[in-house]
């Protein structure tokens, strides 16, 4: 029988269990994108508090392309040396850390009208409405030496792995879907051209940080979006793809961001208190995972140590990913492994987010007694 806590290696990086800090932007850096105290504390709170491995909140990899306020940086070297003195904390608490990268695009409310937002078509973002410019091909040039010189800078920051965002609507993700992309060059059209640019990222990356150094991928296992977005069908063959170019793990996160046609059918769903609401995309990252040989890890409402356990036990999906839970109770994962039926305090009421750093709304204020019942 595997358990969610034993020890895991995924090529050069060795991890004490199997669950991961999903990627969590927590508007704490400063202005600049460097790291503050507080940010640190952050990260340092999970990785005391049993994290195996945690992903960093996105990290733009162009200067003057920012999805979000006070979110990490890897634009330029400047990052190297205070990132190689924190990942140096964060792994002496014996967890790992990899950071995610990311170009954003047209999911942003940040200064959308100061600055030039690329996008694969001018399609208007439904939450947004915000219209991105086309990219050209010098645009995707630039693009993807961004993301291999990044990629080079968090390995030389000693970051355990990086990891490429290409979920939720932002950049990358637009190019694989059908319903940003209405480009008819090769970057255009059939499933095999919409993949192109993340392809070229993944081998431009390599081409930085050589053949063994843990690359992961975050993207959809499907858009959940009808015939606007990304199947599972195109899904396994972009996953196939990466898996032949050295992709060192996947992680699936899948919905979209439609509110209007299609409620609360994003990455981070409200209201999953009931066991069979949690986990949503496990059904279809386990059917992807069936048929790939890289470990895969599923992000998506995880909750409760049972249910892992029972998909871990059935299915290929080998770690899973946590971003609200931990943002609520950093340990409890410590908590989990002492007794696994400890309830999470998390509500699932998607009210992790603060202008003046994102932190959960039940420790910004406290309620008191006893808030939760389930
Ligand atoms: C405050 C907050 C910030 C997030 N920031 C990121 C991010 O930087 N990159 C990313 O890929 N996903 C981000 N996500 C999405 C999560 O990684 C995750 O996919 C989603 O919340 C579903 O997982 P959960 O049910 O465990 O929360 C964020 C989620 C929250 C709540």
């Amino acid at each position: 029988m595997k358990t969610l806590f034993d020890e895991i290696r995924i090529g050069s990086l060795v991890a004490r269990n199997r669950l991961w800090r999903a990627a969590t932007w927590l508007n704490m850096a400063d202005d600049k994108g460097h790291l503050t105290a507080r940010l640190e504390k952050v990260y340092l709170d999970l990785a005391k508090g049993g994290v195996g491995t945690i992903i960093t909140g996105y990290a733009n990899v162009l200067e003057e392309e920012q999805p979000n306020p006070r979110m990490l940086g890897i634009y330029n070297d400047s990052f190297i040396a205070e990132y190689l003195d924190f990942t140096k904390k964060i792994k002496a608490e014996g967890a790992n850390i990899v950071m995610q990268i990311a170009y954003g695009g047209s999911f942003t409310a940040f200064q959308p009208d100061s600055r030039e937002i690329w996008g694969p078509s001018p399609v208007p973002h439904p939450l947004t409405k915000v219209i991105p410019t086309e990219m050209s091909q010098d645009n995707i040039n630039t693009l993807i030496s961004a993301f291999a010189l990044a990629s080079a800078r968090v390995k030389a920051s000693g970051f355990d792995g990086v990891e490429l965002h290409a979920a939720h609507s932002y950049l990358l993700s637009q190019f694989l879907s059908p319903y940003y992309n209405q480009r008819t060059d090769q970057y255009g059209g059939p499933i095999e051209n919409r993949a192109r640019i993340v392809i070229e990222v993944l081998d431009a990356v390599r081409k930085e940080v050589g053949a063994d150094y843990p690359v992961f991928i975050k993207m959809h296992c499907t858009d959940d979006w009808a015939d606007k977005g990304l199947t599972e069908d195109e899904s396994l063959y972009v996953a196939q793809e990466l898996e032949k170019r050295g992709i060192a793990a996947i992680e699936f996160s899948g919905g979209n961001l439609d509110d209007e046609e299609y409620p609360n059918m994003g990455p981070g769903r409200k209201g999953i208190l009931k066991v069979e609401k949690q986990s949503y995309f496990a059904e279809a990252t386990a059917r992807i995972a069936e048929q790939l040989k890289v470990p895969v890890i599923s992000v998506g409402g995880h909750r409760t140590p049972d249910k892992l356990e029972g998909i871990l036990n059935s299915t290929k999906i080998e770690c899973f990913s946590l971003s609200r839970v931990l943002h609520s109770e950093p340990d409890i994962i410590n908590r989990w492994q002492k007794d696994k039926t400890a309830k999470p305090r998390c509500l699932s009421c998607n009210k992790c987010w603060d202008k003046n750093g994102n932190i959960c709304i039940l420790i910004r204020e406290p309620i008191m007694g006893s808030h939760v019942s389930m």
